[in-house]
């Protein structure tokens, strides 16, 4: 996992514009997708792009709107109502890997977020064997 300074600095490397850029090459590719186009709310994309976009703004140190619009992100525990096993993490992790290059973001920021996004998303593994969790 890339140091919390480093984490901090993607908010001035990018820019709110980076992250609206990533999240919606993300979001874009989701209502077409086998697996994740069921899981996310077909009538409420724009509103979810924008609870991912606010939140990556906060944690990687810019704007705490995040927390003002939705309280503390207790990660884990909102994404308890959606199953997400080793292939559907897999298959978040394609989808934002894709995004962090069509976002055309410096190779500078991409280091830094690509591994701390796939750590999260492995974190988030609900159902079924978790890689770094079993012995
Ligand atoms: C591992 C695969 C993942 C799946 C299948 C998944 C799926 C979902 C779904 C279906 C939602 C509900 C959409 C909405 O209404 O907002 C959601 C929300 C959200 N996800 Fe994920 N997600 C994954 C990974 C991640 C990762 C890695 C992050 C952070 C880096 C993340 C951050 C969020 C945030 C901030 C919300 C909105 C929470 C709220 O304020 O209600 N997710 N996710």
């Amino acid at each position: 996992m890339p140091d919390e300074t480093a984490i901090s600095s993607i908010h001035g490397l990018i820019g709110e514009a980076g992250f609206a850029r990533l999240v919606g090459a993300f979001y874009r590719q989701v209502p077409a997708d086998d697996i994740l186009g069921r899981l996310y709310p077909p009538d409420d994309l724009v509103e979810a792009e924008q609870r991912l976009r606010d939140f990556l703004i906060f944690r990687f140190g810019g704007s705490d709107r995040y927390l003002h619009r939705r309280g503390h992100p207790q990660l884990r525990g909102r994404h308890v109502p959606f199953a997400i096993d080793a292939r559907v993490r897999d298959r978040w992790v394609l989808l934002m890997d894709h995004a962090l290059q069509e976002a055309e973001l410096p190779g500078a920021a991409i280091a830094i977020m690509q591994p701390f996004l796939h750590e999260i998303a492995t974190f988030l593994i609900n159902r079924g064997p978790s890689p770094g969790l079993v012995n």
